[in-house]
């Protein structure tokens, strides 16, 4: 685990939270991504112990507690989205924990169903530890789904004369996040790294989804500097994982 780079993400978080408040959370998966209605990765959660791995302000909590998940547990690096989300969740009996998701801040092991990830997993500083600890928490057979920003969106950018591929895919590691005015620093993996790290902790790779919804409505909602319309028709912008603990 890298401190500076957990220090400062968390200052970051801490202070951007509010414009997050609610953004990319179930049935979302991302921007332009398709839905979990329509995908139906997690099945029925009724009864099911979850856990939320960067649970941000709690909005995908709330959807398992509405689909009936018998158990709510979420881990965030950042105070604000915990107390967010500790509110959001106030009349539940929701576990919330503190903590960089590359640590277990005393989750029970080999206790859930269901752990997840939405738009948070790629943050980590350490995937092998995270995808670790994530694999310790669930039963066998249970399951793990995760989005994160496909990691070919942040190699091309738009300019005048089109698409430009202005960083190298093989290329892995910390960079300076740009969307922002915060100081951030995220993480490039490449999708195989994703796969390999996946099968090495002992997960069998059920689904992957690549594809891109775009709607109307989605463009009004979702369309901006990043998310730009004509990057958006041609690279995919989220990528998602469901996976099982053999
Ligand atoms: C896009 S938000 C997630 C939104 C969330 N899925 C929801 O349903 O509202 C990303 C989250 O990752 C968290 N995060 C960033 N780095 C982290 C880390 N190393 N460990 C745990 N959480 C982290 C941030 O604090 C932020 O809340």
């Amino acid at each position: 685990m890298n401190n500076d780079t957990i220090l400062i993400n968390k200052k970051s978080w801490d202070e951007v939270a509010p414009r997050f408040y609610g953004r990319t959370a179930l049935p979302e998966y991302g921007p332009f991504a398709p839905e979990e209605t329509e995908l139906k990765l997690f099945g029925s959660v009724r009864g099911k112990k979850v856990l939320d791995i960067g649970c941000g302000s709690g909005h995908s909590l709330k959807y398992m507690n509405d689909n009936g998940a018998a158990e709510l547990w979420g881990l965030d690096l950042s105070h604000s989205q915990i107390s967010a989300a500790g509110e959001l969740l106030k009349d539940t009996n929701v576990k919330l924990f503190q903590s960089p998701m590359e640590l277990n801040p005393g989750l029970p092991q080999t206790y859930f169903d269901v752990v997840y990830s939405i738009f948070s997993l790629g943050w980590t500083t350490n995937l092998e530890q995270t995808l670790k600890n994530v694999h310790e928490y669930l039963k066998p057979g249970g399951v793990f789904i995760f989005s994160w920003e496909h990691p070919l969106f942040s190699r091309i950018q738009n300019t005048d004369d089109g698409l430009l591929f202005n960083k190298s895919y093989h290329e892995e590691g910390p960079y300076d996040h740009q969307a922002w005015n915060h100081p951030a620093i995220m993480q490039q993996y490449k999708v195989s790294t994703y796969i390999n790290s996946l099968v090495d902790t002992g997960f069998k790779i059920i689904k992957m989804v690549e594809e891109a919804r775009i709607t109307d409505e989605l463009i009004s909602r979702d369309h901006n500097r990043w998310y730009n319309w004509s990057k958006v028709q041609s690279v995919p912008t989220t990528i998602i994982f469901k996976c099982e603990k053999h």
